[in-house]
């Protein structure tokens, strides 16, 4: 289908408006935006006190979870022999700091700004051996060595499939023979049910999308021949009458596909797992723990 002629963005709240009303659905995948806005200074602000909280497991586990899961791969996965660990998209540095504090040696890397601020707060409390590089993973220079590197919390299913590919590639050289690649991503059955969510919205007076009173209109699309869920979001300010919007994409695979994938760029000794603690965690069906080794 020929792309309509670029416009100019809009410039008032009305045009906004208008946009919004007369948007094209369903959007293509990746087409209005990679993802929400991690790496603005002020949405990583905001999203900072979510990763923090311990009422809710949005951004980031609650404490005692985390713990349980850096005791599993710590006893289970290496034995308690330290190491060095990677961990992309760190946020601020929850699992890492843990990780550096049973005497392994990380490195990680988010493009969050309030979260890699945070996380080299702890790391100078702590003096801790851990390293934070503020940077996007698809470029970032990982360097190598590693014995183990880790993608979690759902986080793998947002890329375009050839940057997953480049990524995994990437993860690939950075680690030693042998070494070990933890992936957490979502099920193909929570993908396809994010794409398929009615459209929801709600009204805070402060949020993550903004400091001010807003709405937050979500829509969620299905794309079954690319098998994509779309989430794309519409932030109203209440003062101004202002639109934002934001979307974010997630590319489902079945495990059968995972397992390809991870053979197709160099890995071997693919396990599934129900949960990063080992078992079954029924608070946590939309992902899965996938270990492989380089
Ligand atoms: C759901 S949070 C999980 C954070 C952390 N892994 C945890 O479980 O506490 C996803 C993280 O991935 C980061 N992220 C997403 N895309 C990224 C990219 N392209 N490069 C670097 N970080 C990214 C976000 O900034 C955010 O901190």
């Amino acid at each position: 289908m020929p792309r309509p002629p670029e416009q100019d963005p809009p410039e008032t709240a009305l045009e906004e408006l208008l946009e919004a009303v007369e948007r094209s659905s369903p959007p293509a995948p990746w087409e209005e935006g990679d993802n929400i806005p991690w790496n603005d200074p002020e949405f990583s602000r905001r999203m900072l006190r979510e990763h923090l909280s311990q009422e809710h497991d949005a951004a980031s586990r609650r404490s005692p979870t985390i713990d349980r899961h850096v005791a599993w791969v710590h006893d289970e996965l290496l034995g308690r022999s330290p190491t060095r660990i990677l961990d992309l998209g760190c946020g601020p540095g929850l699992y890492v700091s843990r990780f550096a504090a049973l005497g392994h040696e990380c490195v990680g890397v988010d493009y969050s700004p309030a979260s890699i601020e945070h996380a080299r707060g702890l790391a100078r409390d702590g003096e801790l051996r851990c390293t934070y590089i503020l940077s996007d993973i698809r470029e970032a220079d990982l360097g190598s060595g590693y014995g183990l590197a880790t993608l979690i919390y759902g986080e793998f299913n947002i890329f375009r499939p050839a940057d997953a590919a480049r990524i995994l590639d990437r993860v690939k050289s950075s680690l030693d023979d042998g070494g070990i690649l933890i992936l957490e991503p979502h099920t193909y059955a929570a993908v396809r049910e994010i794409g398929r969510s009615p459209v929801s919205w709600y009204s805070a007076d402060a949020g993550v999308f903004s400091d001010e009173p807003h709405i937050c209109v979500r829509e969620h699309f299905w794309d079954a021949d690319a098998r994509a869920a779309t989430r794309r979001f519409y932030v109203g300010d209440v003062a101004s009458g202002r639109i934002s919007r934001y979307a974010q994409t997630f590319q489902a695979y079945t495990r059968q596909e995972y397992r390809d994938l991870l053979v197709e760029h160099g890995f071997r000794a693919v396990k599934f797992h129900p949960s990063l603690t080992g078992g079954v965690d029924p608070d946590e069906p939309a992902v899965m723990v996938i270990v492989a080794r380089a």
